[in-house]
């Protein structure tokens, strides 16, 4: 079987139009590859066309306040990829006269830009022979040469991409890269995927061995944390409220979130009440506590479930430092906050 020119084929039969597919202007594959790392495209694709009609260069990106960009990354998650990217474009903008690197090497020192990111700009915009290797080529490559390898050691990742290297056309490895993600993504998914009607059936030995479920290998598992987050949604005698901004490290550094109360377990009114009134985001009278969710809600992230409960928290006279509800729409909140600011908070008037 020819690897390459069947998956080649089947690609240029099966290919979804998107966008950064129709450019080799290394700003927007580079945009393009930040928003898809753990991000599928149907939800990253929204984000790339609001961020390219925001900032339709780098210039325009690096001008712009943190702030600005952490507010239009809102939902996508995984916020560091964000506050990277500003960083690079202000890096690309003033220090390189706007140039991106152009080969994958010195792409590769760029903040924010792996091994895979570097390969993607680095094909897509400047013809370069680097494999791409992400989830989807794990998949595929372990499944069609039947590798056992574990994917989880970060050693492995070299047997694919010298694997990746071997299989690709040296003369396009632009299309290789973006078949072989393709391929990942729309033909050789991760769970029950239709080899009935698949290019590759012939050759896989995954299929062949009735092993498809079985690959890729990982043994490591992410563990995964339960945390409980309390958040107190403060009301002061003229209706505002009290934020902050997240600037521990950690997860949605730099967002703006309620004061919160975390514990290690979720607790019930009498113990948060106490917990409020030991605290000491504001010395107001405490009028009265209600519970917004009964129930906790479940927020998954990739390493953590958050637990959340909202509390109304009811204090006399005005509170130094509030907000009042119209100002919090131009700030950056994670999307649960987000969403429940939309549902419970007068934001418009
Ligand atoms: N996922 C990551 N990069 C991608 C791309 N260029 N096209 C489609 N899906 C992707």
């Amino acid at each position: 079987m020819d690897f390459s020119n069947s998956l080649i084929s089947w690609y240029l039969q099966n290919k979804r139009d998107l966008p950064w597919r129709n450019t080799i202007d290394p700003y927007h594959i580079w945009l393009s590859e930040i928003m898809l790392q753990q991000t599928r495209v149907v939800q990253g694709m929204p984000y790339f066309f609001a961020f390219t009609e925001a900032f339709p260069t780098v210039f325009d990106l690096a001008k712009a306040s943190e702030q600005e960009v952490l507010k239009l990354w809102q939902g996508l998650g995984y916020y560091s990829r964000a506050r990277n990217l500003h960083k690079t474009a202000q890096y690309v903008a003033f220090e390189l006269d706007g140039k991106f690197p152009d080969n994958y090497k010195a792409l590769l020192s760029l903040k924010g830009v792996g091994d895979y990111t570097a390969a993607a700009i680095a094909s897509f915009s400047y013809n370069e022979a680097v494999p791409v290797v992400d989830g989807n080529v794990f998949r595929v490559l372990s499944r069609v040469f039947d590798i056992d390898a574990d994917i989880s050691q970060p050693a492995t990742k070299k047997i694919f991409q010298e694997l990746a290297f071997e299989l690709m056309p040296k003369d396009d490895p632009a299309i290789f890269n973006q078949a072989i993600m393709e391929f990942g993504a729309l033909q050789c998914v991760p769970k029950n995927p239709d080899c009935n009607i698949c290019v590759m059936n012939e050759g896989c030995l995954a299929l062949k061995l009735n092993k498809v479920n079985e690959l890729p290998v990982k043994l490591k598992k992410t563990k995964v944390t339960n945390r409980f987050f309390n958040y107190l949604v403060f009301e002061d005698s003229e209706g505002r409220t009290l934020l902050r901004q997240r600037t521990e490290k950690g997860i949605w550094h730099n967002l703006y979130e309620f004061p919160l109360i975390e514990t290690d377990r979720e607790l019930n009114f009498d113990e948060i009440s106490a917990e409020i009134a030991k605290s000491s985001f504001t010395n107001n009278p405490i009028l009265s506590i209600i519970e917004w969710n009964e129930k906790p809600q479940m927020h998954k992230l990739s390493h953590q479930n958050l637990n959340i409960k909202f509390w109304k928290v009811e204090v006399d006279d005005r509170i130094d430092g509030a907000i009042d509800h119209l100002s919090l729409i131009i700030l950056p909140f994670p999307i649960v906050i987000h969403n429940f600011i939309e549902k419970n908070l007068k934001t418009n008037q």
